[in-house]
């Protein structure tokens, strides 16, 4: 029997916790940039997940040398060693210009792993007071109760009261607002490069190199949330190589595992030895297979994608702009893209997308486009005709 919509929404209203506001699309199979729905009919993907399939649904490449990990071996636990974990770790890590990594399940674990380094450092180096961290205003870092902290939108803060103490926020590219805030215990400063939920705003490169700056003189971590912008999605592995920084940590996630669920959190020369035994861990983080999934996607991600992912970026923010009549403004960089439609908003835009087939994420007010990396030239094409439609 042929599963349909309305058995399969049932079912989630009955058995899932109500934490999702889902689109009314049940989908069966994917492929690269495409994927179909329950009576075959296709969409283009433009949200890769929101930022994870980086080589679009189930890449063969992937699927093939997942396999044979499954095959060899699957889970352990990391109280042994696995050749996998060490290989994804090595690749990481040369790819991130980075010391060490801890790999763990999540964005907002990777995030959690970094605010707990921050604590230590403070506490190793200065003592128990130095434990502040400064976030951005309009930021987004995660769902657990640290990262929900360290996020600076009160939508996300009302009904889980009280929070992580000694975390501050500030407004984005306000140096004057930071100063006033870092006090002598301020152990870190943490800052995404584009918020992506946000409303895929970047940051003022200016203002973040003199972060930087301020971190250096002051002994304060930077930590740089690149879970949405890194795994080559702005055109180079990290954003921050594109903003030309040497943070301290820097966490990553979605796109590494090309859909398998991982998270990583890298240490530079200052960082690198403050968690030692005992001091963090998880059951799955760095698993045999997702660290294959890890290996595979990172072996790909070499300087002439990044080229083909700079190209695309700016292929789809100039053919949104020759379309003044319907975008209103357009953002982002590489193959994160936001833009404003002049007369509807974000969701009714995202809404008559999927009716219409092509699959599209909001941030806020804009529409956010996250598509595979490898997608064409003719996907983009037929997906952004179609968005316009929508828009109108
Ligand atoms: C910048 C940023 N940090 C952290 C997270 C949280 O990642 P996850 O949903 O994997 O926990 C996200 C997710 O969208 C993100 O965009």
């Amino acid at each position: 029997m042929t599963v349909t919509l309305k058995d399969i929404t049932d079912r989630e209203e009955r058995y899932t916790a109500s934490t999702y506001k889902r689109f009314p699309l049940l989908i069966k199979r994917g492929k690269g940039a495409k994927c179909y729905d329950e009576n075959d009919k296709e969409y283009i993907d433009l949200t890769s997940g929101i930022g994870v399939n980086v080589f679009g649904f189930s890449d063969e490449k992937m699927i093939a040398d997942v396999t044979e990990q499954l095959n060899l071996l699957t889970h352990t636990s990391n109280l042994f060693y696995t050749e996998p974990q060490i290989r994804a770790a090595e690749l990481i890590t040369q790819k991130a210009n980075m010391k060490k990594v801890f790999f763990c399940n999540s964005g907002a674990e990777a995030n959690e792993a970094a605010i707990k380094t921050a604590r230590k450092y403070g506490h190793d180096n200065f003592g128990p007071e130095k434990h502040e961290i400064i976030t951005l205003k309009n930021s987004f870092h995660g769902r657990t109760m640290a990262t929900i902290t360290a996020t600076g939108q009160e939508q996300y803060h009302k009904d889980f009261m009280p929070f992580l103490d000694g975390i501050k926020y500030v407004d984005a590219s306000d140096l004057q607002m930071l100063k006033e805030n870092i006090g002598e215990n301020t152990v870190a400063i943490m800052l995404e490069l584009i918020q992506g939920e946000g409303g895929v705003i970047p940051i003022d490169k200016s203002y973040v190199k003199e972060v930087e700056e301020i971190c250096k003189e002051r002994d304060i971590l930077l930590i740089i949330d690149e879970v949405q912008t890194g795994a080559g999605r702005c055109g180079a592995f990290l954003c921050s190589h594109i903003y030309g920084l040497n943070p301290d940590i820097v966490t990553m996630a979605k796109g590494i595992g090309g859909g398998l669920p991982v998270g990583a959190c890298l240490f530079a020369e200052r960082t690198a030895n403050v968690l030692g035994y005992g001091d963090h861990g998880t059951t799955f983080g760095g698993s045999p297979p997702v660290s294959a999934s890890v290996e595979s996607v990172l072996k790909r991600l070499d300087h002439k994608l990044y080229e083909e992912v700079k190209n695309k970026g700016d292929y789809i923010k100039s053919f949104l702009k020759q379309h003044d009549e319907t975008v209103a403004d357009v953002s982002g960089l590489g193959l994160m893209v936001g833009f404003r439609a002049k007369n509807k908003s974000s969701s009714e835009v995202v809404k008559k997308g999927i009716e219409m087939g092509v699959l599209a994420l909001t941030a806020k007010d804009k529409v956010r486009l996250l598509p595979p990396l490898n997608i064409s030239i003719e996907e983009i094409d037929k997906g952004l005709e179609i968005l316009l439609k929508a828009c109108e």
